[in-house]
């Protein structure tokens, strides 16, 4: 008898990291499922958009992207069609109604219920689950991708989900819900099968991944001990982790970046306003003096980090003034990288009703701040020519002979490299620098 034929899984990931873990997890639950991937949506049987609901735009994207895969399932009646995400919390039924064509909407607490759900829609029916369950999704999903198959050199570990912060612009707490850490346990034992699988960088994630307090078998652990254990991993040799909150930058996390070698110098700890008034309003729990302290004594841990942060102009009520501090604050930071939006009113978050700043000014805002943070980036970039770092090479660049790797500081390098040195870190002397990679070659070896 042979086996039956795999049925493929398209999906596409939209939003932060978290999703683009969640997806490889879905992936994996779906293979026990008799599916396989596949890059095109046209030879598909089943499509998943793995949505995001953190600004308007894109929510918006899910919208128009059902409508162009709609007559894909007239030209293929075996088709199924889900949505998956925040966007499928948030707005399920709504979806459900809006369209015809969608057999299955998941939220992101349900994934470990995909299985039974695809039988379900695969039967002809469809399915709706955003349900907040007991159980931990983490301990029913299945590891990605067969039992030993090789992995890229990075990847993707999600620790700690949801948030318990409820910032007023923001969905994420409605959407993923109330904060929870997974197991040091279970994080260690899937830390060491990505090692045997070839990774070597491990990115660990959470909306707020420095709270996360996962239950030990000696009490609750840290996010610092949990990197000191993972460090511990032979064959692991790079740590990262994001997204941070400045209120739970803990002594022993600030300690940790001058004392773990493997963890990298890189922190992404947004602030989104240097105004107080408007942190104030949007119930960050912290002022603009406060988080620079905080800077100061990872600094004083990390000389050399590299900072990252988020920003959001035109919050309601936000003048000019206010934001002034706001580029007051980045000129005493000076971002290596930062990501700034205009403000984007979500249904059901707290600051939803409040009177908008015109939108023409939340433009022009976000233009000078935009030029501002992208003149601190180049500086730090151009910082980096003529010094020797050590680069992990990911993968082929564009140009023929060419590898693409990233710094300890996450900028991406492409150098001339033989593709059998993916996974490896080299010395590379940095020849040029773009706003967004730079450009090396690969130097004598342990000059790094
Ligand atoms: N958990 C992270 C990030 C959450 S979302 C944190 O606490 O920082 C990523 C970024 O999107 C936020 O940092 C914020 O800058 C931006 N963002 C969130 N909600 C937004 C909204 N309603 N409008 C515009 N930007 C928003
Ligand atoms: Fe959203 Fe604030 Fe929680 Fe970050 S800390 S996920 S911005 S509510
Ligand atoms: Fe978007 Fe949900 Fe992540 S709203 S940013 S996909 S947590």
């Amino acid at each position: 008898m042979t086996a039956p034929k795999p049925k493929k899984l398209f999906i596409k990931t939209y939003g932060c990291q978290m999703n683009v873990y969640d997806s490889e997890r879905m992936s994996g639950a779906l293979e026990a499922a008799g599916y396989e991937p596949t890059d095109s949506p046209d030879a598909a049987d089943m499509i998943l958009l793995n949505t995001c609901h953190i600004r308007e735009k894109a929510a918006e994207k899910v919208y128009s992207e059902l409508g162009r895969l709609k007559p894909l399932k007239a030209a293929n009646p075996d088709l199924r069609i889900g949505v998956t995400g925040c966007v499928a919390q948030a707005e399920g039924e709504e979806i459900m109604r809006r369209q015809p064509a969608v057999d299955l909407v998941v939220g992101p607490q349900a994934y470990h219920r995909l299985p039974d759900l695809e039988a379900k829609v695969r039967a002809g029916q469809r399915a709706l689950d955003t349900e907040f369950p007991q159980e931990d999704k983490f301990d029913h999903l299945p590891p990605a991708r067969g039992p030993k198959a090789r992995r890229a050199p990075t990847a993707f570990l999600t620790v700690q989900e949801g948030c318990d912060k409820f910032c007023a612009f923001c969905v994420v707490p409605y959407t993923r819900g109330a904060e929870a850490s997974r197991p040091p346990a279970r994080i260690l034992a899937e830390a060491r099968d990505l090692v045997e699988r070839g990774v070597v960088e491990i990115t660990l994630l959470g909306q707020n991944v420095n709270a996360y307090h996962g239950p030990g078998e000696d009490g609750d652990w840290t996010l610092a001990r949990l990197i000191r254990e993972l460090a511990g991993i032979d064959g692991l040799q790079r740590i990262r982790f994001t997204t941070s909150h400045p209120n739970d930058m803990g002594e022993d996390l600030i300690a940790a970046h001058g004392q773990i070698a493997k963890l990298m110098p890189y922190l992404h700890l947004p602030v989104q306003s240097g105004s107080d008034r408007i942190l104030k309003a949007m119930n960050r729990k912290h002022t603009a003096a406060g988080y620079l302290a905080i800077l100061d004594r990872i600094r004083a841990a990390r000389p050399d980090i590299a900072l990252s942060g988020d920003f959001i102009v035109g919050f309601p009520g936000e003048t000019e003034e206010d934001f002034q501090a706001t580029l007051e604050l980045c000129e005493k930071v000076r971002y290596a990288q930062a990501y700034s939006f205009k403000y984007s009113a979500r249904p059901g978050t707290p600051a939803a009703g409040r009177e908008e700043v015109p939108e023409e000014v939340k433009s022009e805002r976000l233009h000078r701040l935009q030029a501002l943070l992208s003149r601190h980036q180049a500086e730090f970039q151009q910082a980096m020519v003529g010094r020797t770092l050590p680069v992990l090479l990911e993968k082929p660049g564009r140009m023929p002979g060419q590898m693409v790797g990233r710094s300890p500081f996450l900028q991406a390098v492409h150098m001339q490299a033989d593709p059998a040195l993916a996974g490896r870190i080299v010395a590379a002397r940095i020849t040029a620098a773009e706003p967004n990679s730079l450009a090396g070659a690969l130097a004598d070896a342990g000059a790094a």
